[in-house]
């Protein structure tokens, strides 16, 4: 656990969760668009999946503020999901010091390729990190189950 100072309050990065925390991540994922309807059990594999996480917690009453997680092969690739800030701490730069304890985390920092997608709305927040959308030719695909 790391202390971290933010606009006057401390807040501590945790890299695993309490029970408690799983609860309210999933309470979290369920007021983004793209994580709503998650359930426990499979929230509970995806964070036994072994890619790093990163939760930032307020000690004062010890309340899930933020939250991100990345796969990676350590060395190629590296994709990061699901970052969110809780709506009543946005706005204050925690969103940017998330991507910042990200970016540079020893797991990732020196891996190729640093990924992600989002919405074309998301494009200006990623690009202050040096994220660029400019991947001639290349397309996103998916299969879904
Ligand atoms: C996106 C999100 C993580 C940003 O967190 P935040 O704490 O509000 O952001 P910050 O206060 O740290 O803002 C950092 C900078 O990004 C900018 N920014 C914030 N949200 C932005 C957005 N949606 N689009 C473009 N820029 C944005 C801020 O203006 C600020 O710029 P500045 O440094 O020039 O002042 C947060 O709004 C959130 O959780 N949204 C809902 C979930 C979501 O959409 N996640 C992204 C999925 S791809």
């Amino acid at each position: 656990m790391n202390s971290i100072s933010h606009d006057g309050n401390r807040i501590e990065l945790r890299r695993s969760l309490t029970d408690s925390h799983i609860d309210q991540l999933v309470a979290l994922f369920q007021g983004e668009w793209w994580t709503k309807g998650r359930i426990r059990s499979d929230v509970e594999k995806i964070l036994q999946s072994g890619g790093p996480i990163f939760a930032f917690i307020d000690p004062g009453d010890d309340e899930l503020i933020a939250f991100a997680r990345v796969l990676t092969d350590g060395v190629y690739k590296a994709i990061i999901f699901d970052i969110i800030v809780k709506s009543t701490w946005r706005n204050t730069g925690l969103g940017g010091l998330l991507m910042e304890t990200v970016m540079n985390d020893s797991s990732i920092v020196n891996v190729t390729h640093r990924e992600l997608y989002c919405l074309e709305e998301m494009v200006p927040f990623y690009e202050k990190w040096g994220f660029t959308s400019s991947l001639s030719g290349l397309h996103f695909m998916r299969k879904t189950s």
